[in-house]
């Protein structure tokens, strides 16, 4: 049978259990509850265990995933990892997620660094390999522990983001019309220093004192990357709904990265579209980058704001400046 596009068989999500408040941080440094809500529309996150990593948490996530699909991890031959925390710098956390589920070792297995475009770019991979027909069904993960690469001193940056993971499970189908409709990737190459980690690289390996100096911790000008993203996510949205001839009022939902409330609230102006199109669940997780939009996708799905014949618009950025849109039908 011809394979005429590439669905979502089955999504999952995991977050840990450790629930952080905003009234929690204010105890640990001098913000507020009432500051973070105004900002940034967060309320809480999960923060991992000191012995959970991100690949434990894909895995809980894949394990949803896949019994969502009514598949066996034996049935995977491609599998993704969009993360920006991998367990170790070396090898890629996709491998420790293969043998940890027991997906074969005959599958590709392999990490993809977008930062939180990640799972829209992985999901533009997946589609794409398995439209070549060379793969069957792909397990494509967005699982991050920013906990570990935020600094914990830093106001301005640690109150924004939080842990966790989610994930699909991609495979073809012989149905005309549902599915991958396209997507849109695109980069601002001139912006890395935007959002960064300055030190701990090839180009500047780790030290006593760049250690002593935090500079392995992410580092962010927030109100440059507020603005930029904006503008990224609006011409993503614009950009895909032309090149497939569709107006904005024809989405029934769209699912952008959860990084800010105001971000998520400017695109919904720029598109025309009531806050009512648009999944947020920011205020219950912060930012978790590659794992937002996997997590949103699937608590979106679960909550019934998606059915049958139903188009949906991710759309996501992040450091880089990445970012990508992409549309699905059900
Ligand atoms: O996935 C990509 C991830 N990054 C983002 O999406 C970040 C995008 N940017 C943003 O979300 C916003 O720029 C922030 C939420 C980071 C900041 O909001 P803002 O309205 O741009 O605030 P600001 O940086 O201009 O800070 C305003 C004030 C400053 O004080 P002064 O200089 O006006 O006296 C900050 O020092 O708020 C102060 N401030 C805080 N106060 C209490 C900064 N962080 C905090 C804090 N609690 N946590």
């Amino acid at each position: 049978m011809a394979t005429k596009s590439t669905v979502i068989l089955g999504t999952g999500c995991y977050a840990p259990p450790r629930v952080l408040t905003n009234d929690d941080l204010s105890k640990m440094i001098e913000t507020s509850d009432e500051w973070i809500v105004t900002r940034s529309g967060i309320r809480e996150r999960h923060i991992a265990g000191p012995d959970e990593s991100t690949s434990d948490m894909a895995v809980e996530a894949a394990r949803a995933a896949l019994a969502d699909a009514g598949l066996q991890a034996t049935d995977i031959d491609l599998l993704i990892v969009a993360t920006i925390t991998p367990d170790l710098p070396l090898p890629a956390v996709a491998c420790n997620i293969q043998h940890k589920l027991g997906v074969p070792t005959q599958a590709a297995c392999f990490d993809l660094n977008a930062a939180c475009s990640g799972f829209v770019y992985g999901l533009d991979t997946a589609c794409a390999m398995i439209a070549s027909g060379r793969y069957k069904h792909a397990l494509l993960i967005g699982a991050e522990k920013l906990s570990s690469i935020v600094d914990w001193n830093e106001r301005t940056t640690c109150v924004l983001f939080g842990d966790g993971a989610g994930a699909v499970v991609l495979g073809a189908s012989d149905q005309e019309g549902v599915g991958l409709i396209g997507t849109k990737l695109g980069a601002y190459g001139d912006s890395t220093d935007l959002l960064y980690i300055p030190k701990g690289g090839s180009s500047c390996p780790a030290t006593a004192e760049s250690i002593a100096a935090g500079d392995h911790f992410m580092k962010m000008k927030g109100k440059e990357v507020f603005k930029l993203a904006v503008r990224a996510m609006d011409e993503a949205a614009r950009d895909i709904l032309e090149q497939h001839g569709l107006h904005a009022d024809q989405i029934g939902l769209v699912i952008p990265h959860q990084a800010n409330l105001r971000i998520i609230e400017a695109i919904a102006k720029y598109l025309e579209l009531p806050m009512d199109r648009f999944f947020v669940n920011v205020d219950r997780y912060g930012n978790t980058s590659a794992a937002s939009v996997p997590i949103a996708l699937h608590e979106a799905r679960k909550s019934g704001r998606i059915k049958a014949g139903d188009i949906t618009l991710l759309v996501a950025f992040g450091a880089g400046l990445t970012y990508g849109s992409a549309l699905i039908r059900w």
